[in-house]
């Protein structure tokens, strides 16, 4: 295959680029690798243990001191070296902590020094860290621990200069508990992770957000050649089988952007309290168990974490207000793996889709969160995830695409992975890169795409190339003829997953508890196992105040945490008295049942500005 011994050059640090969610100075001093030896406590629920990172400083600043980034974490003792081999007790000193950014960790180093270990250990209720009881788990019988350390939680479990400006490499060793196993990211052995230790090496730089573990009762099944999935037994093979096409997706995606570099594409299931869809932690990805729906209908966000493997594993974005070229590039290649697998229909279907809820969020935010080049200064970078940077970035490219022609794009796109791979860019980068690559070629062309509006202005440009989509026209006409007639004349049986979304999504939100129990009753929606479907429904049952569905409600919030579904259900149900009431009951007894990241989310909306007080 051409370019296939892509090599990874040394990482250059761009020094024109400021984080504005770390203390780190890497300008002055830098990581270059970190090796872990760490022991959860399921008891405790802590991970102790060691640090030892390799430094490297710019030649003008030998005397300059580390400074790391960390979030309530113990600092048991800082020892420097020369030459990785004798330490020394060094200074050191934690600075004040900031509700976002946590505390900075400032090391006085001597000039030779290169080598700093840190003895640590992490917060019981650290943000990256969640800890499930053996109930919250598939089997039941083993605790489980897993971290999410995207955008800014890697502090909270390793002290590090947690900002994507930075590669680093790392090792690690996890002491893994009554023969639990542990899986960290590529590379790791299915047979050889479970027992009294596991070791890991990751020989790619990548920035800190993409370091990760999980500790459980793991399993793994093959799907292909390079492709499988770990999980917990249980869902073992439904995993596999919903997860069947991951090979295929790789051979995709390669024809289009050269070759994977990650060696394998593996798919961890976690718990069903993980807070997102999916993370793309390099060679292993993280996904929510409610993908697993029976009918492959949720595949895409397999594509999705895959396209990460170049648009932010390789080319990676500098700070989080560039996080769009990150997750628009990513959106965009997700849906060109969706049409190269499953054709031009289902593609535009989930194009449609996503540019709905677009549309709708648009309408929710305020002028300076809906400009991809977000600011986010003095904010959390958590208010940074709408579907803004995901789908109006993709729309961006998209747009490019029509205006060049495919070929011509994909050329481009290609080029550009190549030309970054292995750095991390800003958005003037990218713009820079774009001009004199593509549009810079053919201003006549380039004329259509004012990248002014696109890039630094709220709202989606009017020439937007909008998707449209035949068979979800379809479905609107018939949600339509429901709404005015009757449910026995519609034909589902053939309806896929998306269509029956779709069909849900077109009807008017007020439709009152006599018409929501005609739709049940026909369509049986409460019962539904689909999670996309049943969430959609269950937030209509909100509106509706369609009291039979409240026990699966219930249940729903009890066990799953992706925050892109409970979060609308929390926030529809504070709108009235009674479902505040609902909300407040339900939420403290669950509560302490969702990964940090949702409690968070949650707790903003029930508690106002100041949070949630959990009760009792
Ligand atoms: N990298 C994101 C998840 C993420 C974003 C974690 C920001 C923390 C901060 C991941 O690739 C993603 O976008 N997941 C989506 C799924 C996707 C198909 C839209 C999700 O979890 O909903
Ligand atoms: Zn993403």
């Amino acid at each position: 295959m051409e370019n296939a011994e892509v090599i990874t050059p040394p990482f250059q640090l761009n020094p024109s680029t400021n984080d504005v969610h770390s203390y780190s100075e890497p300008d002055k001093v830098h990581i270059r690798h970190i090796d872990l030896d760490l022991e959860p406590s399921f008891d405790r629920r802590t991970l102790e243990g060691s640090a030892v990172l390799t430094i490297e400083k710019a030649p003008r600043h030998l005397n300059a001191p580390l400074v790391l980034d960390t979030r309530r974490l113990s600092i048991h003792a800082v020892e420097a070296s020369a030459d990785g081999k004798s330490f020394r007790n060094a200074r050191f000193e934690i600075g004040s902590e900031d509700p976002i950014l946590g505390a900075p960790l400032r090391i006085s180093l001597l000039p030779r020094e290169s080598k700093v270990r840190i003895n640590y250990s992490t917060a019981s209720d650290a943000t990256a860290l969640q800890w499930l009881n053996p109930p919250q788990t598939a089997g039941k019988q083993f605790p489980f621990l897993y971290t999410q350390s995207q955008p800014i939680h890697a502090r909270s479990w390793i002290p590090i200069q947690d900002t994507p400006r930075i590669r680093l490499t790392y090792t690690a060793r996890v002491r893994t508990p009554m023969g639990l196993c542990a899986v960290m990211s590529v590379g790791n052995n299915p047979k050889a992770n479970c027992g009294d230790f596991y070791t890991f090496s990751m020989e790619k730089p990548v920035p800190p957000y993409l370091i990760a573990l999980a500790v459980g009762d793991i399993g793994f099944a093959s799907t292909g050649t390079r492709t499988g999935v770990y999980a917990e037994r249980p869902v073992l093979q439904s995993a596999a089988y919903e997860f069947a096409d991951a090979e295929k997706m790789l051979e995709r995606a390669e024809q289009l952007y050269g070759p994977y570099l990650w060696g394998r594409f593996d798919t961890l299931v976690l718990p069903p309290s993980f807070p997102f869809g999916g993370m793309e932690n390099p060679g292993l990805i993280f996904v929510t168990p409610t993908l697993i729906a029976g009918d492959r209908s949720s595949v895409s966000v397999i594509a999705h974490e895959l396209a990460h493997a170049w648009s932010g594993n390789l080319v990676t974005n500098a700070t989080w207000s560039d996080f769009w070229l990150n997750e628009g590039f990513t959106t965009y290649i997700e849906h060109r793996i969706q049409e190269q697998l499953y054709g031009k229909d289902r593609a535009e279907v989930e194009e449609v889709l996503a540019q709905e809820r677009l549309a709708e969020e648009m309408g929710k935010l305020e002028p300076r969160d809906q400009i991809l080049h977000i600011d986010l200064a003095g904010r959390d970078p958590d208010v940074g995830t709408t579907l803004v940077p995901y789908v109006k970035g993709a729309l961006f490219l998209k747009s490019l695409e029509k205006a060049f022609g495919r070929d011509r794009f994909d050329e481009y796109l290609k080029n550009y992975f190549t030309q970054f791979s292995f750095q991390s860019i800003t958005t003037e980068e990218a713009i820079r890169y774009l001009r004199n690559n593509l549009l810079d070629q053919r201003p006549d062309v380039a004329d259509r795409v004012s990248l002014q509006e696109w890039i630094y202005e709220p709202g989606i440009p009017p020439s937007a190339p909008i998707a449209v989509s035949e068979s979800l026209d379809r479905i609107r006409k018939q949600a339509e003829e429901w709404h005015n007639g009757n449910a026995n004349r519609l034909r589902t049986d053939d309806w896929s997953a998306h269509e029956w979304l779709h069909f849900l999504l077109s009807l008017p939100s007020e439709l009152g508890s006599e018409r929501m129990r005609k739709l049940d009753e026909t369509f049986h929606l409460t019962q539904r196992t689909n999670a996309e479907i049943l969430q959609q429904w269950l937030l209509m049952a909100v509106r509706n105040q369609y009291q039979p569905a409240y026990p699966r409600l219930e249940e729903f919030l009890a066990t799953v945490g992706r925050r892109k579904y409970i979060k609308p259900l929390y926030e529809e149900l504070v709108k009235t008295d009674a479902g505040k009431r609902f909300a407040q009951t339900t939420y403290s007894r669950v509560r302490s049942t969702y990964h940090p990241i949702s409690q968070a989310a949650i707790d903003k909306i029930m508690g106002g500005p100041n949070g949630f007080e959990p009760l009792g």
